[in-house]
């Protein structure tokens, strides 16, 4: 069978939904879904004799993730959401007074206030840079606020409300010049779009897993180069940034190498168990394959919708890549207004999200044709 017929037949559940909220978030994949319930089943039966395989469960999500973005498990983190994993590196950052970091004027929320708080409690500043058109992220506009006493720029890859996308292998061969860190936020392409995090020369990414990589909300993860995973000081501790649980305390442990930095005790286990489980599927499909069906259907969205009226405030060239697709109403237009619009797709049973002053739909690869014909009928 076509990898990508398999994929949409393990992502679809038959209920009449329609899912373009995949940036928001998506529907949780079946081999994910299984996962849960089997553990969530053991976990009831055998209780702490199933703990062992549930470990070898989490190592398992790990080392898939290092797969999909070619890094090395031993750097990768679970967090509870990406806005810990992002709050964990700002603050462990040794940011002195006067430091400057950089981010974007229209950055996600959990990917601003990270920074602008860790920066400001040292004695620094935020410097934001300016977005462009649909809120693209120019190479200029954030070169422009480098100085010298710039300590990190941190980016999203791709930006949240339409889609643009940011440079990341020009950003980090500019920064690393200049021994600047470069962090990016990656929630917004990793599944739909293939990422090297290695051949990129990104000091560290974060993301999660409630996104484009069809996982039950909850699970973020940060990955790092190994110079800077050691460098990030842990701001929660416990038993097990130390030793494990059967270890006594003792007054000069010192932090163990590897994950253990940032994962002081018990977490999440049955959401990264499944999210190890929809890796699977995704590295099973292939990133490259995804990418194109996502990006196939995207711009059959944009092209459908530019022909009802529609205004697209996404990059929309044709060498633009990535699945998020913003639209505007016009006075041509069926629904001439964003609230009856947003109605109107509500009542058809299709998911979306308000951004940026217009609708934003985001097809993934499991998306059907049957889909958009569903949005045609509403739009
Ligand atoms: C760019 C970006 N970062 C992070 C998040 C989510 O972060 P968290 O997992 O902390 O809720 C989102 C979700 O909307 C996002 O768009």
């Amino acid at each position: 069978m076509d990898p990508i017929v398999k994929f949409k037949t393990a992502v679809r559940a038959p209920g009449g939904f329609v899912h373009l909220n995949n940036a928001g978030v998506a529907p949780v994949c079946k081999p994910a879904k299984d996962a849960i319930q089997s553990w969530a089943d053991r976990m009831h039966r055998e209780g702490a004799f199933a703990i062992p395989d549930l470990f070898a469960a989490q190592e398992r999500a790990r080392s898939n993730l290092a797969r999909l973005f070619n890094a090395r498990a031993e750097n990768i983190a679970f967090f509870q959401g990406a806005a810990n994993a992002i709050s964990q590196t700002a603050f462990g950052l040794d940011f002195k007074p006067g430091d400057e970091v950089i981010v974007w004027d229209q950055e996600y929320p959990s990917n601003f206030y990270p920074w602008r708080d860790a920066v400001r409690k040292a004695g620094g500043e935020l410097v934001t840079a300016r977005s462009g058109p649909f809120l693209s992220t120019p190479f200029a506009n954030l070169v422009e606020k480098v100085t010298g006493r710039t300590r990190v720029i941190a980016v999203s890859w791709v930006q949240y409300q339409t889609g643009a996308i940011t440079d990341l292998e020009r950003l980090a061969a500019f920064a690393k010049e200049r021994g600047i860190l470069t962090f990016a936020d990656v929630i917004q392409g990793a599944g739909v779009m293939p990422l090297d995090f290695s051949a990129s020369g990104i000091d560290a990414i974060v993301g999660g897993s409630h996104k484009w990589l069809l996982s039950p909300m909850g699970v973020g993860y940060l990955i790092a180069k190994p110079e800077v995973f050691a460098r990030i000081k842990p701001q929660s501790v416990g038993a097990m940034t130390y030793g494990t649980p059967d270890d006594l305390s003792a007054i000069g442990a010192t932090i163990l190498p590897g994950p253990a930095r940032f994962e002081p005790g018990s977490r999440p286990m049955l959401d990264i168990a499944a999210f190890g489980h929809a890796l699977d599927l995704l590295l099973d499909t292939g990133q490259e394959r995804i990418a194109q069906e996502a990006e196939w259907l995207a711009k059959k969205l944009m092209h459908g919708l530019r022909e009802r009226g529609y205004e697209i405030q996404s990059p929309h060239g044709s060498h633009h890549r990535g699945a998020i697709v913003n639209v505007k109403p016009t006075a041509v237009a069926k629904h001439a207004t964003l609230d009856a619009l947003g109605k109107a797709l509500h009542s058809a049973g299709i998911s979306f999200a308000a951004r940026s002053g217009g609708i934003r739909l985001s097809p993934h690869a499991f998306n059907t044709v049957e889909d958009l014909e569903n949005v045609w009928t509403a739009v």
